[in-house]
């Protein structure tokens, strides 16, 4: 398929996906959406990719939902259509990893995208907020509720009921975000970390997503057990004799995700 909201590079074992609406601030509408998700598939359905990198411009990764798109739709039209689901529970069902490296604004919808995926590196510039109340509207991709289990109540309460921006700084601070780099090395910084998850079993990096995103669904007891299961269950591969049998011989593990 050919994009014209994205650019998609596979390099290493990595998919970059580069949100590309620039004259939009990369905000979100149905079209990026849509060619997003199905880069998403693909990357999934690709066995040369093991690791992705969702990032935007220098000046925004999202700026949020496309507000002008969305401007004169109807609560029937929303609704009906149920306006991002579809969109945003494909992203959620992706397996493999997927970073988000963020510069500039990631507002509304796309401090919301951001949350989608597994861990999110800023930079220096980042801009995280949920300004929908000033548009006489709510989060509706999960700012109210990622957010809240990601930064507290406090901060989300703050967050959604003043619109206000928190810098990279304070992001890191309170959790939003794994790591805050200079600008310039924001790309280096999140191709690094993927590269680095490449190289491990593809079974235990699968594995980990599902236990860790499982720790947001169920109690703790259940979250445990399913944690002790899978791990159990990860003796039943090659990959594990081949990365204990690596560290006693002192050697690099050469996995093979079987
Ligand atoms: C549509 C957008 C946009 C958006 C920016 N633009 N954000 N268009 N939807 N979310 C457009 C502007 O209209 C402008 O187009 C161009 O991008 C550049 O933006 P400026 O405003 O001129 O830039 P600047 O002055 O630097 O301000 C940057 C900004 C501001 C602070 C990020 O653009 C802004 O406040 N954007 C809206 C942020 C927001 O409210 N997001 C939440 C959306 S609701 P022109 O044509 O004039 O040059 C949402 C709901 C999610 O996300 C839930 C869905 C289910």
């Amino acid at each position: 398929m050919a994009y014209e909201t994205i650019i998609v590079e596979v390099e290493d074992h990595v998919a970059k996906i580069t949100l590309n609406r620039p004259d939009a601030l990369n905000a979100l509408n149905s079209q990026l959406l849509s060619e997003l998700v199905d880069a998403l598939q693909d990357a999934q359905g690709n066995d040369k990719v093991r690791c992705i990198v969702l990032t935007g411009s220098d000046k925004a990764f999202a700026a949020g939902a496309d507000i002008k798109m969305m401007a004169e739709k109807s609560f029937v039209e929303v609704f009906s259509g149920d306006l991002f689901g579809p969109e945003a529970d494909a992203i959620m069902r992706v397996r493999k990893p997927i970073i988000a490296a963020v510069s500039g604004y990631a507002l509304g919808g796309g401090c919301e995208l951001a949350m989608m995926c597994d861990f999110i590196i800023a930079s220096d510039t980042a801009k995280f907020g949920q300004p929908e109340i000033n548009l006489g509207v709510m989060a509706g991709l999960g700012g109210s509720q990622r957010l809240t289990r990601f930064i507290g109540k406090s901060k989300s309460m703050d967050m959604n009921l003043t619109g206000r921006f928190m810098d990279a700084e304070e992001a890191e601070r309170a959790g939003l975000v794994s790591r805050v780099v200079p600008a310039k090395k924001l790309l280096d910084e999140a191709m690094s970390a993927a590269q680095k998850i490449a190289e491990k079993s593809m079974v235990s990096v699968m594995a980990v997503k599902e236990a860790v995103n499982r720790s947001y669904e169920v109690p703790l007891a259940e979250g445990l057990l399913f944690e002790r299961r899978v791990f159990h269950s990860l003796f039943a591969t090659e990959d594990q004799k081949e990365g204990m049998a690596a560290f006693a011989e002192k050697r690099e593990a050469q996995f093979r995700d079987k």
